[in-house]
């Protein structure tokens, strides 16, 4: 039996399309698209054309509720906890709109390695009251834990972190921060968008306050779906101040004056839902599930390790962490002409991305041969040597 017969996850390679002719490092970005998306896209315009309006009770008003279990299924999150958004961002804006930056306790901490999206949303929150603690990397690949737990104080009210940093791939010590969080009063929300459906997540274990992330990356499920956990006991007390009909007691009621809030994940929802991408994200939940993320992670820090080996071999440097515990789906490698060398890759149809501070990042995920690993560094190797 060869190397590559003996993955018995390759068995969903099949399941999308591009694999058949593309190297497709770069989950990490955009998952693949499984096939299942044609006859997902075929359903909503078959339901759209001929049920018309009435499409809305028969199944798209629970849509958003219900692919919020799905993905809450993956992170061990109870059905009703999980509401779904356009994006992480939007996420961060209705968990800041939950909480009153105008007293004492306003301090946000958060790291100079959360995705910018999301440090912009915070800077911005100053203008609000929010008194921003950002703590910065000291080797570029990792986050200080003892510094950021030490910035978390009685006057914290939030820690919007990531639990796998998007640049280097490091996972955080998402229990540590928050334990720490939780004995000084502040809530954690933990940007999961970069583990789930790689990296085991447990909101239940880490007793998380909030965990956002989207579907598009490992979840395979594509643009336009984000998701926000709200652990139970705060969903239920918890009034965002970003609201709209969806979170109503009654929606089809259209009462004047304040809303009176429903039940998550409503509760945590606001204008109409992004139905077709909802459509769009189930294919790839439903195959993430089968799965299962326990076998993706055991084959993910096999081949990830397999990568560092060979960018050590070229003397390349590794921007990402080398232990496998510390280590998500990606791994960061820099070279001479790193960007010029991507963009070689690219053209010889091996999608792999490059970013500033980290150099070329190859995402192998589940349905990946270890033959493209060799493959494309190859090509590296070659797209380098010829600089
Ligand atoms: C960790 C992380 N958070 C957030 C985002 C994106 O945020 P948004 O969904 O608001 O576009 C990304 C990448 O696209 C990411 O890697």
């Amino acid at each position: 039996m060869t190397r590559e017969t003996s993955d018995e996850l390759l068995r969903w390679r099949a399941e999308f399309p591009i694999l058949e002719r593309t190297t497709y490092l770069i989950s990490n970005s955009l998952g693949a698209m499984p096939r299942g998306v044609y006859d997902a896209m075929k359903g909503y315009a078959d339901t759209w054309a001929t049920r018309g309006v009435r499409a809305w009770e028969e199944r798209w008003w629970m849509l958003a509720a219900e692919v919020g279990n799905e993905i809450g299924a993956l992170m061990h999150a109870p059905p009703g906890a999980v509401s779904t958004h356009q994006n992480v961002t939007t996420c961060q804006a209705v968990v800041a709109s939950c909480f009153d930056f105008s007293g004492k306790r306003n301090k946000v901490v958060y790291s100079d390695m959360n995705f910018p999206s999301v440090m912009y949303f915070w800077e911005a929150q100053r203008a609000y009251g929010a008194r921003v603690h950002m703590v910065r990397t000291e080797d570029g690949i990792t986050v200080p834990t003892e510094r950021l737990l030490d910035a978390i104080d009685e006057t914290t009210q939030l820690v919007p972190v990531s639990h796998v940093i998007f640049r280097s791939s490091y996972i955080q010590d998402a229990k540590a921060i928050i334990e720490k969080a939780h004995r000084v009063g502040a809530h954690v929300v933990l940007d999961t968008f970069q583990s789930l459906g790689n990296v085991p997540v447990d909101v239940e274990a880490l007793d998380v306050d909030f965990a956002c992330g989207g579907v598009l990356k490992w979840l395979c499920g594509g643009p336009g779906v984000g998701y926000l956990y709200v652990r139970p006991d705060l969903g239920k007390r918890l009034e965002p101040k970003l609201t709209g009909w969806f979170a109503h007691q009654n929606s089809m009621a259209f009462e004047i004056g304040p809303i009176r809030y429903t039940d998550p994940p409503f509760r945590f929802m606001n204008g109409t839902s992004n139905i077709p991408a909802l459509e769009a994200a189930r294919p790839g939940l439903k195959i993430i599930a089968e799965v299962g993320v326990e076998r993706i992670r055991e084959k993910s820090k096999k081949q990830t390790a397999r990568l560092i080996a060979l960018a050590d071999e070229h003397g390349w440097t590794v921007n990402s962490p080398r232990d496998p515990e510390q280590r998500g789906g990606t791994v960061s490698i820099d070279m001479p002409h790193a960007e010029e060398v991507c963009r070689e890759l690219l053209q010889r149809d091996i999608l792999v991305d490059w970013r500033p501070k980290a150099g070329v990042r190859m995402s192998p995920h589940f349905y990946n041969t270890d033959e493209e690993l060799e493959v494309a560094m190859g090509a590296v190797g070659e797209a380098a040597c010829s600089r």
